[in-house]
């Protein structure tokens, strides 16, 4: 069911969780200090209780009254790249997020986002929690449409139409003095560099990672997928434009190699199609290029092919 702002604001303000557009992919909107809400939330998207939840806010400034401390080059992160897709993990006063959006952590993850729906939902209802709008473990969604094949036509969507960016938000963690990667996502790596001086390491405690949802299986369609260079026997190829796939086979193309800005756009879709379409087995070009959102890409498409 598609909503306008003004009713998706109430029944989140009633305790509902509606579907929201960002930037990057549709979230889950519930009230963060609801708990029957976030509750509800956890269990329409079969979500271990373990990963923790993205706070979205209209504002930076809206933070700041849960921050333990504002970390070195904070203002300059938020200045820069707020709203937008950005998501913080910062260390949080003990006592302020409930249990279940930290899943007992002694951090939050913060994001402004950049949809001008969202923004203006934002300002009506203060701070949501909004885990990206699939089944966990499934492809994320992009438009109103991935939202009802996963939740059902009847689910409330406000419809924001297609996600720009089409991936998550990068996250970074602030830990022991320093920025490090939680998740890439469609701030490449390589202008973060640019502005904190040093490049972010992957977030890591010893062997584990610092983010929780590194831990799950993630954007995984019910087709196989495999990486490879040899497509003779390929019944369904996910490439790039212009290269010479055998016509036999099916093709996804995520489009040309010098923009992986569509080939995010098109990624999710891709990953969905294929289980609309039936589609058992893909090959996934191995041959994608690497560096910037490519990363990004690479790294998704991995974790769909485990
Ligand atoms: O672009 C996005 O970030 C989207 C849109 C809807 O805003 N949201 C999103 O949420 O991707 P979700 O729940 O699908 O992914 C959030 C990730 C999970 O991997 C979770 O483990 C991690 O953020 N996370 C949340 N809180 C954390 C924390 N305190 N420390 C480390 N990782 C955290
Ligand atoms: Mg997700």
């Amino acid at each position: 069911m598609r909503l306008t702002i003004d009713e998706a604001a109430s029944r989140l303000l009633q305790g509902e969780v509606v579907a929201i557009p960002t930037e990057t992919v549709y979230g889950l909107g519930a009230l963060y200090n609801d708990e029957g809400a976030v509750d509800t939330l956890f269990k329409l998207k079969k979500r271990p209780k373990e990963n923790p939840l993205i706070l979205h806010v209209s504002k930076a400034s809206d933070i700041l009254p849960f921050l333990r401390e504002v970390p070195p080059s904070f203002d300059l992160l938020a200045k820069t790249f707020w709203p937008g897709p950005l998501t913080l993990v910062l260390p949080v006063i003990p006592g302020l997020i409930p249990q279940a959006v930290s899943a007992g952590l002694s951090t939050q993850a913060f994001r402004v986002p950049a949809h001008p729906m969202t923004c203006e939902l934002l300002i009506r209802t203060g701070p949501l929690v909004a885990p990206s709008a699939n089944l966990s473990g499934s492809p994320s969604s992009v438009d109103p449409s991935h939202v009802e094949k996963d939740f059902g036509t009847a689910f409330p969507v406000l419809d924001g139409g297609l996600c720009p960016k089409g991936v998550e938000s990068t996250i970074l963690i602030y830990d022991e003095g320093k920025y490090k990667v939680g998740r890439l996502g469609a701030i490449p790596l390589e202008i973060l560099e640019q502005l904190l001086g040093y490049m972010p390491q992957p977030a890591m405690k010893g062997e584990k990672p610092l983010c929780p949802g590194q831990l799950f299986r993630h954007y995984a369609p019910k087709a196989k997928l495999r990486f490879t260079d040899n497509f003779s026997s390929a019944r369904a190829v996910i490439g790039l434009e212009g290269r010479p796939y055998p016509s036999s086979a099916k093709l996804f193309l995520l489009g040309k190699e010098n923009d992986p800005e569509t080939a995010c756009t098109r990624l999710y879709s891709i990953l969905r199609k294929l289980d609309l379409e039936g589609i058992e087995e893909a090959a996934i070009d191995s041959a994608l290029p690497t560096g910037g959102l490519w990363d990004t890409i690479r790294e998704r498409l991995l974790k769909a092919s485990c």
